[in-house]
């Protein structure tokens, strides 16, 4: 698959680098080509394999059979703005957090990014720091972690999907995409915990204690 990357920080570079090793072609992008492409030159020696390159927003967002939006959330309007019409129809992978104390349920970023662009976007990955995306596999007491995706778009959902699965990863059916509102506030209420110390982890119960609930 060809991945674009709408950035060159610590989200692209971690999952950037392990779809790299799994064989996918990516091309990161960020405000200073000479940073980027030294960056992708970082990636490639770690997953073994040149199969990251740099280039402009709006060559990221032309090359990839998937985008993934991995800018601070302040730069994002602007950056969907350089990319023109690029991201029209395309899979765009969500991972947009707000800064702490900055969450906004009103304004949901995977909202902005399907108005600004016409993209099919799928909100993942944001609820696990950068070090989780790291891990090959993320793997916690034996369980692989489970990655909910929220999104409309069938086919999108579907590579988004494969792209879980290549990092050892499970995803999870979140519902529709105006359900990832509802992953942005978990994510801005988990950090919230972690800041402030405690094991958010630990909040919930398991499956088995969980009631009992059935489809439908
Ligand atoms: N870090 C985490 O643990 C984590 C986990 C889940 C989700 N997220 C979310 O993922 C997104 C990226 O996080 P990150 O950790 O990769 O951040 P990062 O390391 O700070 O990288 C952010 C990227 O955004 C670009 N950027 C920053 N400010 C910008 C601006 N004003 N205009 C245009 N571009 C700007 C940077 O461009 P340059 O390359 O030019 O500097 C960089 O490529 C954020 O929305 C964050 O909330 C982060």
């Amino acid at each position: 698959m060809r991945i674009g990357i709408l950035g060159a920080g610590g989200m692209a570079d971690a999952l950037g680098t392990q779809w790299a090793r799994a064989g996918h072609e990516v091309l990161i992008s960020g405000r200073d080509l000479g940073r980027s492409t030294g960056q992708a030159g970082k990636m490639n020696a770690r997953a073994g394999r040149a199969g990251v390159r740099a280039g402009s927003w709006a060559e990221a967002a032309a090359y990839g059979d998937v985008v993934m939006a991995a800018v601070r959330a302040e730069g994002l309007a602007g950056v969907l703005r350089a990319c023109g019409a690029e991201l029209r129809g395309k899979p765009v992978i969500d991972v947009t957090n707000a800064a702490p104390d900055e969450y906004d349920p009103t304004r949901p970023f995977a909202g902005l990014i399907g108005e600004l662009t016409g993209a099919h976007v799928v909100k993942a990955f944001n609820l696990c720091h950068v070090d989780v995306w790291r891990m090959t596999p993320p793997v916690f007491d034996g369980r692989p972690l489970a990655v909910p995706l929220c999104g409309d778009d069938a086919a999108a959902l579907e590579a988004v999907r494969t792209l879980v699965t290549d990092l050892g990863c499970t995803p999870v059916d979140g519902g529709g995409l105006g359900r990832a509102m509802l992953l942005e506030a978990t994510a801005s209420f988990m950090i919230g915990l972690w800041f402030g110390g405690a094991d958010a982890q630990a909040v919930l119960p398991p499956l088995a204690s969980s009631g009992e609930h059935r489809p439908g």
